[in-house]
């Protein structure tokens, strides 16, 4: 059987996470895909970096844009980062070139995600990132697949694993937030610009993203609410402790439903959580979603939501999907039918 032709744009973390991944696990990974997975080339900045990975095998391009200009290319996975730059230039370039694209970059898709949906159901390619949404927890499909008989009341959860890991590392040793903010970004879990998690706007990213997947909503980035936990200190996480709770940095969707219109409320806040509260026992990178739907009732998705392995995980798991020859849209339902909802005033 032929392989199905990968290029990865962006070697750090998730893409070394990629390469090893499919390096280590090839021959699961070509059962279940029903045919080889085989890289082909290779993007990053900086070609004489030591990443830990042989990439010697795979053709070498220093501007990502190359990879979907290759012949030898069926599908680009994007994992540079930005809502913009190379990273958007990249992913236009694949989809309008008939190469479908893999991403785990929220930035990009909470930004531009509706474009690019619009223009991969043109060229009849996928579009794909579960990556993108809590690291290695499959909430993407979860949500497409699992929960597609369900009208959904509310989606919420901790949608950022370096927040996660501070808060709940300030609160069992009372480290300092600079330090575990350091020790996040050492191991990989931080984005490139930190103030991104920590302001809340990487679980606005994702929040908006999982709205749109759950509710068949227009994505709707601007309209999240957004306070983030800089603001959060020692001292406030001890007095929480001491009433009975902690404090977690949480993204909620939540649907009110009216005759003259349906609104969508999305907010990222750091909220008090009961400590008897499942999502109260999540620590460290760790995220957890939870949904709510008519007939399924709630439903609990847990594990890792940062790290080059779940990470890698998540982007795997789509690459197999269009090796199986799965092209349906990222959304779950065509962009046309995706409803506009009233803004929370
Ligand atoms: P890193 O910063 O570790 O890696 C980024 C990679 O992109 C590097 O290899 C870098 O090259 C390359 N790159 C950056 N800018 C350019 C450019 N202008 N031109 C060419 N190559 C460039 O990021 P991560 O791997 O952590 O994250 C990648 C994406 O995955 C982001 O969108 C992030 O939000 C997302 N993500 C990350 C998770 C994580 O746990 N880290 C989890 C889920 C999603 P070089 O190495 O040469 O500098
Ligand atoms: N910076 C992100 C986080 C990476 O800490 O959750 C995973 O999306």
């Amino acid at each position: 059987t032929e392989p199905l032709k990968i290029a990865l744009a962006g070697l750090g973390t998730v893409g070394t996470g990629v390469v090893r991944l499919i390096e280590t696990n090839a021959a699961l990974i070509a059962r279940r895909a029903r045919r080889p997975i085989q890289i082909t080339a290779v993007s990053a900045r900086d070609r004489s970096k030591d990443r830990g990975v042989d990439l010697s095998r795979y053709a070498w391009a220093d501007d990502p844009a190359e990879l979907a200009a290759r012949d030898d290319v069926d599908v680009v996975v994007e994992m540079v980062g930005g809502s913009d730059g190379p990273a958007l230039a990249l992913a236009r370039t694949a989809i309008a070139g008939g190469k479908s694209l893999v991403t785990a970059n929220k930035a990009m898709i909470a930004h531009h995600g509706l474009e690019l949906a619009d223009a991969a159901e043109k060229t009849g390619v996928a579009l794909k990132f579960e990556a993108a949404v809590a690291g290695g927890i499959p909430v993407i499909n979860g949500m497409i697949d699992g929960a597609a008989a369900n009208a959904i009341d509310r989606v919420y959860g901790i949608l950022n694993g370096t927040c996660n890991y501070i808060l709940s590392s300030m609160e069992d040793t009372g480290a300092d937030f600079a330090d575990v903010l350091a020790e996040a970004q050492r191991l990989g879990y931080a984005e490139a610009d930190p103030t991104f998690d920590v302001e809340g706007i990487d679980a606005a990213h994702k929040l908006s993203i999982l709205g749109a997947i759950a509710f068949g909503a227009k994505l709707d980035f601007a309209g999240v609410e957004t306070v983030g936990i800089s603001q959060v200190k020692a001292a406030d996480i001890e007095q929480a402790h001491a009433l009975g709770y902690v404090v977690r940095l949480l993204g909620m969707s939540e649907l009110e439903r009216d005759p003259a219109g349906d609104r969508l409320f999305q907010r990222v806040r750091p909220y008090l959580v009961p400590v008897d509260h499942p999502l109260a026992n999540v620590d460290g990178p760790t995220n957890a979603v939870v949904a709510e739907g008519n007939f399924m009732g709630r439903l609990l998705f847990q594990g890792a939501g940062a790290g080059d392995g779940p990470t890698a995980s998540a982007v795997v798991a789509d690459i197999i999907d269009i090796a199986r020859g799965e092209k349906g849209p990222a959304f779950s339902m065509p962009v046309a039918e995706l409803q506009p909802f009233g803004k929370a005033s």
